[in-house]
C-alpha cells in the first residue's frame, strides 16, 4: 500500500502544509495553542466527536483534505476550514459545525517516527 511521509520540522505552529497521500490531499495542521484550546473546548458541531479522540499530540492535527459533502478542498482560516462549494464549515478539530457537510473531515491511519515525522497510511 502506498504511504506518505511527511517532515514536520518546517511547520511552524499555525503552518498548514498540503499532502498528497493516495491520490488524496491531506491537510497537516501544526495547530497554536488557541487552535488547540478552541478544539478542546467545544465537543464538535453537527457530528459531535472529542479532539482527543481526532489527534495523536494535541499541535498536530492531520485530516483528509476532501469535503465530506461533494468532496471540495476546504480552505483554512483561523476558524478552521471553510468549504467554498456549499458553505460548509469545519473547526479547528477539521469536525463539521455547519452544513450542507454530514460528517466530520476523515482522521486518516497515521504514526509518528519521533518527533518530526510522520508517515501517512
Ligand atoms: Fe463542500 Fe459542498 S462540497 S460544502
Amino acid at each position: 500500500k502506498s504511504v506518505t511521509e511527511v517532515d514536520l520540522s518546517n511547520i511552524p505552529p499555525g503552518g498548514m502544509h498540503t499532502v498528497a497521500w493516495q491520490g488524496k490531499p491531506v491537510f497537516v495542521l501544526h495547530r497554536t495553542e488557541a487552535e488547540i484550546r478552541k478544539a478542546q473546548s467545544s465537543p464538535g458541531g453537527l457530528a459531535p466527536e472529542e479532539d482527543g479522540r481526532r489527534v495523536q499530540k494535541p499541535e498536530w492535527l492531520v485530516v483528509v483534505g476532501v469535503c465530506t459533502h461533494l468532496g471540495c478542498v476546504p480552505n483554512h482560516n483561523e476558524d478552521g476550514w471553510l468549504c467554498a462549494c456549499h458553505g460548509s464549515m469545519y473547526d479547528t478539530s477539521g469536525r463539521v459545525v455547519r452544513g450542507p457537510a454530514p460528517k466530520n473531515l476523515e482522521v486518516p491511519a497515521y504514526s509518528f517516527e519521533g518527533e518530526n515525522k510522520i508517515i501517512i497510511g
